[in-house]
């Protein structure tokens, strides 16, 4: 039976033990899928060679452990490259090869949600390794344009540098104009603390704005803000499943069904 298992600091709450086992029923593929904590990225990356010694063919890496998953890998993949994040690893012997999925699990939830968005404006809210691992995958989706924002703006204005290498139509908004924008994606860490206000004001958006917020099991503030202005939002559980799909499918090298697991999972987090 394959072993594979989702590391990180906290760990107790991930949902991803659950999400691979159910996906493994519908393929009725025999494996076993645990948590682990890992205090630190020394322990994180003990507890790598670890599952390698014993014979586990992958993980998946959560916060705060994705840059040291990427680094060090033995082969990565271009985006992992770019964003410096992995969220996948499969191991061969000794090779671990990298893999990122939060961008692609953003994108096709959002496809889901709301059917194409190329052509649209959107604005990324944070300037941290959550917003940076799905950049390349949003960029990749015909938009017309990008524009970033973080409370601490010289961040933005770094992290635009940085993909300016690659992609053009990406750029820092300092001031927020909403009136130029479709879609409002949330990935600041402002949602832990339900006492923060919402990172932006969204007082002045348009009625057709919509708001995702990468967070999922509780109403940010963020997410408070919208459903207050009678605007369209998502938060990100949706994302969270379809990650986990994506590395089912580099791990088991087939495609899931994964609306109805949103949608019993949602049930239970109410
Ligand atoms: P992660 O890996 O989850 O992105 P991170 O790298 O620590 O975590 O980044 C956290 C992000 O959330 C940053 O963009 C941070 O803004 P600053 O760069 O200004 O610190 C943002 N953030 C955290 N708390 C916030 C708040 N209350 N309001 C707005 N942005 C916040």
């Amino acid at each position: 039976m394959k072993k594979f298992a989702v590391i990180g600091n906290p760990i107790k709450h991930s949902l991803s033990p659950q999400i691979h086992s159910e996906f493994a029923q519908q393929c009725s593929i025999d494996l076993t899928y645990e948590k682990i904590l890992a205090d630190d990225e020394i322990t994180f990356i003990s507890t790598i060679q670890n599952l390698i010694n014993q014979g586990y063919s992958g993980v998946n890496v959560t916060l705060p452990f994705k840059g040291c998953a990427a680094k060090i890998s033995t082969t990565k993949t271009s985006e992992v490259d770019f964003t410096g994040s992995a969220n996948t690893l499969s191991f061969d012997h000794n090779a671990i090869a990298a893999h990122t999925t939060d961008g692609i699990g953003l994108v096709n939830d959002l496809v889901e949600k709301i059917g194409s968005f190329s052509n649209s404006s959107l604005l990324l809210l944070g300037a941290g390794g959550a917003a940076n691992a799905v950049i390349s995958s949003i960029l990749s989706e015909n938009i017309s344009h990008l524009y970033l924002w973080n409370r601490t703006i010289q961040k933005s204005i770094d992290m635009t540098n940085h993909w300016h290498k690659n992609y053009k139509n990406i750029s820092v908004m300092e001031n927020v104009d909403l009136k130029k924008i479709d879609i409002v994606i949330n990935a600041t860490a402002a949602g832990i603390d339900n006492t923060a206000p919402s990172p932006i004001c969204l007082h002045d958006s348009h009625s057709a704005v919509i708001c995702y917020d990468m967070m999922y099991g509780r109403q940010t503030p963020f997410l408070k803000s919208a459903s207050d202005n009678n605007l369209t939002f998502f938060d990100g559980l949706g994302m969270l499943v379809k990650q986990a799909a994506a590395s089912f499918e580099i791990w088991h090298e087939q495609k899931v069904e994964s609306k109805s697991i949103e949608e019993s999972l949602r049930s239970t987090l109410i």
